[in-house]
Parts: C-alpha cells; sequence; structure tokens
C-alpha cells in the first residue's frame, strides 16, 4: 500500500496571489501594489483591531468551543435562531469540513467550472468524484450543472457572487433551479462577497428563503478585512450545524477571531467606506479597460476580471505588470487561462495600476 494515496498525489495545491515580499525580493522594486487576492484595501476595522488587540493578553485560554457570542450575534443581526448558525476557520475551512462530515466515499459532488477553486481541491482531497459544468458566457450555467445530478450526488457547490467572474446567478435563476435539486443534495452556497452585491435586487440573498438542504456561506474575509485571522461562518438547519459541531476542530475558530468578528460587525462606518470605496474603484476600472479596449466582466464583488485573446497574452501582461509593481492574478489555474483578474484598491493603488496598464499595454 502506497503511503500517499493516488487521489492526494494528483492533487494539484491551491495557488495563492503572489506575496508583496516575494515580489520585492525578486526584482528591488520601492512600490508594489497588489491587486491579486480580493483584499479589503483598507485594512482591518479599527474596531475590531482594537477588539483583537486586547484579546491578545487572554490567548493563554482556550476559546469557546462553539464561538457562542459570535454565533449569538450572528443569529441576532440575521433574525436566526443560534443552532442555524457556525462559525469556523474561514468559510474555506467550512468547506473542508462539510466535505468531511457529510460524505462518502462513493458519493459525488458538482460545481461549476471557473469557480472558486478550493471546492475542487477539497473534493479531490476527499476522494471522491467531482464533476463540473462549463461556464456559458462567463456566467454560471445553473441548468447544465442541475442535469449532472445523479443518485450518486451530495454536494453542489455555488458561489454567488462567482470569483473569479465576480458576476451573480438571479433569484429566478435560483429559484428554477432548486426545484430540480432533490433535497437529499446539499447545496453549498458561498456568500463570500455577498455585503458587495446586496445593491442589486436580482441578488438571491439565500437568507431570504431558508432551504433545509442548503448552506449558506459568509466570510469576514473581504467587506470586513480580516483575511489573515481567518473567520468565516454559516446558516444551515440546525441537524447539519449539530453535525458539522461534531467534526469541527474543537477550538477553532481562535479567540482573536472570535473577538475581531464580533467587534467588525459592530463597525458599520467601516463597512461603509469599504463598499463606497470599492464602488468607485470598480466604476474606475471599468473606465480604465473601456478606455484601452479591455473587454471585462461586470461584476458584483471587490475585483473585475478581464478577458484577453490568449494565455499568451496573459502571461504577458502579468509578467510586465509584476516588473511595474503591481500583482494581479492570472486564472489559469481558476480555468479560464485567458483572463486576469484585478481587485480593486485603494483610489491611489487603483490609478497606480492604470498607469502601469497604460504604459505597458
Ligand atoms: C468564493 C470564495 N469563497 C471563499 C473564499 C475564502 O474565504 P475565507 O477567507 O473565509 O476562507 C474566497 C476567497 O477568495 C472566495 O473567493
Amino acid at each position: 500500500m502506497p503511503l500517499v494515496p493516488q487521489h492526494i498525489k494528483n492533487l494539484k495545491p491551491y495557488q495563492a496571489g503572489k506575496p508583496i515580499d516575494e515580489l520585492r525580493r525578486e526584482l528591488g522594486l520601492k512600490k508594489i501594489v497588489k491587486l491579486a487576492s480580493n483584499e479589503n484595501p483598507l485594512g482591518v476595522s479599527p474596531l475590531s483591531l482594537c477588539a483583537m488587540r486586547e484579546a491578545m493578553s487572554e490567548v493563554s485560554r482556550y476559546p469557546s468551543p462553539d464561538s457562542h457570542d459570535l454565533r449569538q450575534k450572528l443569529a441576532r443581526r440575521y433574525d436566526v435562531n443560534i443552532k442555524n448558525v457556525f462559525a469556523a476557520h474561514g468559510s474555506e475551512g467550512i468547506i473542508s469540513l462539510i466535505m468531511r462530515t457529510f460524505l462518502l466515499d462513493d458519493e459525488e459532488a458538482i460545481t461549476s467550472d471557473g469557480s472558486f477553486v478550493t471546492f475542487n481541491i477539497q473534493a479531490q482531497s476527499r476522494g471522491i468524484q467531482l464533476k463540473t459544468a462549463p461556464l456559458k458566457n462567463y456566467r454560471y450555467d445553473l441548468p447544465a450543472i442541475a442535469d449532472r445530478i445523479t443518485h450518486k450526488t451530495k454536494v453542489i457547490y455555488l458561489a454567488n457572487p462567482n470569483n473569479p467572474t465576480g458576476n451573480i446567478f438571479t433569484v429566478p435563476e435560483f429559484r428554477a433551479f432548486m426545484e430540480k435539486v432533490p433535497p437529499r443534495v446539499l447545496v453549498i452556497l458561498d456568500e463570500a462577497y455577498f455585503e458587495f452585491a446586496t445593491d442589486d435586487p436580482a441578488y438571491p440573498d439565500s437568507m431570504q428563503y431558508r432551504l433545509d438542504n442548503v448552506i449558506t456561506l459568509r466570510t469576514f474575509s473581504k467587506a470586513y478585512g480580516l483575511a489573515g485571522v481567518r473567520i468565516g461562518y454559516g446558516f444551515a438547519h440546525s441537524d447539519l450545524i449539530e453535525n458539522l459541531m461534531k467534526v469541527k476542530l474543537t477550538f477553532e475558530p481562535s479567540y482573536p477571531a472570535q473577538v475581531g468578528a464580533i467587534a467588525a460587525m459592530d463597525d458599520q462606518d467601516f463597512l461603509d467606506k469599504t463598499l463606497w470605496l470599492n464602488r468607485h474603484g470598480r466604476e474606475f476600472l471599468y473606465q480604465l479597460f473601456d478606455r484601452l479596449g479591455i473587454e471585462y466582466i461586470t461584476s458584483q464583488t471587490n475585483f473585475v476580471t478581464i478577458i484577453l485573446d490568449s494565455e499568451e497574452r496573459v502571461n504577458t501582461l502579468y509578467e510586465k505588470l509584476l516588473r511595474q509593481g503591481v500583482i494581479v492574478r492570472p486564472l489559469k489555474s481558476f480555468g479560464l487561462p485567458n483572463c486576469i483578474r484585478v481587485s480593486t484598491g485603494l483610489e491611489e493603488e487603483n490609478a497606480f495600476f492604470a498607469k502601469a496598464l497604460e504604459r505597458v499595454i
């Protein structure tokens, strides 16, 4: 018997955006702007930072194993019972936990091509069969995903808005899709970019219609600027939550993460600033790409994806931008080799990117 199972050997690890330090080491550049990982350019909510600083003096103690205060606060905010709320080590952590908790070896998962590849990695690391449906005009093709459901299907993963295309599926599209999903199939609705999309009335906020087989995932990593402390949350039927609780690591998420998330929820000012900055950043990028004749996908997130002619053009542009001190994200590993994703930044970062792009294009 080999020590490492074949399905693990076959795994391709997640390729994160290039770290700033790495580029600085490689090219010795003074100014570097990273628009590659959809982080919050304003940094951390000041209220959250203050709470986490205080929490550091108590990290000798284990945190609440059921994240009671955070779940209570989320329950009140979203008008659900605490038994329907779950918190863990990033929404990525919850995806991994769902795959460990609910799947049998011979069951299958389905998602779309051109979506958040962490799900594919988690499904493949679980050694189960993963089916995908192609994107249609850079959007999820929900009917094609539904067509792939068989008696073996256990989990369907949908990111709404989707990363890396940035667009949404609408209320009628979601309703029609759910009519085709049997109740024995779990639907993970990953709403990591929910805060950026809610101003669109077509966006199906899954909290509006709670379905027993839907797990909604959200995160503090994006709109709340807490990507580095790793804290995500979810809503689902209490049966599902109860079983996730059994499998999760006892003391995840960490104490600073729980405390930081609670404080972040009170920082409406920070959230408003984040959303304002992002709306303006998106408009700025649209105008820039229009001016340069670059095709892009209209986005309901904190990034915009551009479409080029070929993978070769993507690689050339990516390399040239790196030399100008701008890190963006080529999307080959997400299954879109002719696309690049650009996160919105601070106004001066967007302007720096625009100048660099104009210079190299
Ligand atoms: C669709 C989607 N889901 C989840 C995540 C990860 O969120 P977290 O930091 O909570 O693990 C990301 C991050 O890029 C994402 O794009």
